[in-house]
């Protein structure tokens, strides 16, 4: 709830309720509404279950947070899970769930506890995943760290629009933290913490879409390397303006996980999905260019 009055509010006192539902979204509900397709929910579960590290990318608004809430429906009971967030929306239903929630300072500007604080702190409390809310600030590092040291399968959202973008938005949030590392350390240091980014998109029409399941490959050169396997194809718009498209696998049937989901049995599954490779036939693409026309 906030609050804001005159001279700040011009035209009056204004109160600002923001409500949560209760009930967060979940995957089997995001098929239906067409947010991912049934073969990109498995490869999501797949993902969440054999321990990848992952980033959840978008806009606000964009779904972040419902999608990090749906991943974590698939860490096993037994794990125990550390979760820092700045105001707790996560509903984990795992019993080892430790909750952290930051303070921000009190009037006299004192007694913050900061995101990186929290972070810091779990790592001292055992866990075997951390799952930061959002990641906004130098707290990446020691997520990044975190996830480099035996904390497979930590997870956590990052506002940005694309892919590539969050990989730049995360190397300036290290860069905050005051760390003077050159640009290819760092770039190292994401490539071998981070292994998926899913992104979520708010489209023009309103609806969200998961538009790319990306891994995060290497760095060549100056530049990470990043390989799609889970894309949208966006055809147009129809006449009431909905987006119409669709989402495919790009058909790398062995991604750079493929060993993580091995070990736990995933790999039969993992390749039926994205080996699957399903290219546009053609009424696919002749329903892509009438859309595109009109
Ligand atoms: N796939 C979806 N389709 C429609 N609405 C969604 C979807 N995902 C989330 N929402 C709704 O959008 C709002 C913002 O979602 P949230 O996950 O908090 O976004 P973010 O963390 O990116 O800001 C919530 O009201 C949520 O219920
Ligand atoms: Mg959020």
């Amino acid at each position: 709830m906030n609050v804001i009055a005159p001279p700040l509010a011009i035209d009056g006192p204004t109160l600002t309720i923001r409500k949560f539902r209760r009930e967060r979204l979940t995957l089997d509900q995001l098929v239906r509404i067409g947010t991912i397709s049934p073969e990109g929910r498995t490869l999501l579960a797949i993902i969440g279950r054999v321990r990848c590290n992952v980033l959840i990318s978008g806009g606000t608004g964009s779904g972040k947070t419902t999608l990090l809430n749906c991943l974590t429906g698939y860490i096993e009971p037994d794990e125990r899970v550390i979760t820092c967030e700045d105001s707790a929306e996560l509903q984990l239903q795992q019993p080892h769930v430790v909750r952290l929630e930051t303070r921000p300072p009190n009037l006299e500007g004192e007694g913050e506890i900061t995101m990186r604080d929290l972070v810091k702190n779990c790592l001292r409390m055992r866990p075997d995943r951390i799952i930061v809310g959002e990641v906004r600030g130098p707290e990446a590092f020691d997520l990044l760290q975190a996830m480099n040291t035996g904390h497979d399968g930590s997870m956590g959202t990052l506002h940005s629009n694309s892919p590539r973008e969050c990989l730049s938005r995360l190397e300036s949030m290290i860069l905050m933290g005051g760390y003077n590392l050159p640009g290819k350390t760092i770039r190292e240091m994401i490539t071998s913490s981070v292994d998926i980014i899913v992104q979520a998109s708010r489209m023009r029409d309103g609806s969200r879409k998961i538009t790319h399941v990306t891994e995060v490959v290497g760095v060549e050169g100056d530049v990470v390397t990043l390989q799609d396997l889970f894309v949208y194809d966006m055809f147009g718009e129809d006449a009431n303006g909905r987006i119409s498209g669709r989402h495919r696998s790009t058909g790398i049937a062995r991604p750079y996980f493929y060993d993580k989901a091995r070990y736990f049995g995933e790999d039969k599954r993992l390749t039926e999905i994205l080996g699957a490779g399903e290219v546009l036939d053609e009424h696919g693409r002749a329903l892509g260019e009438r859309l595109a026309q009109s």
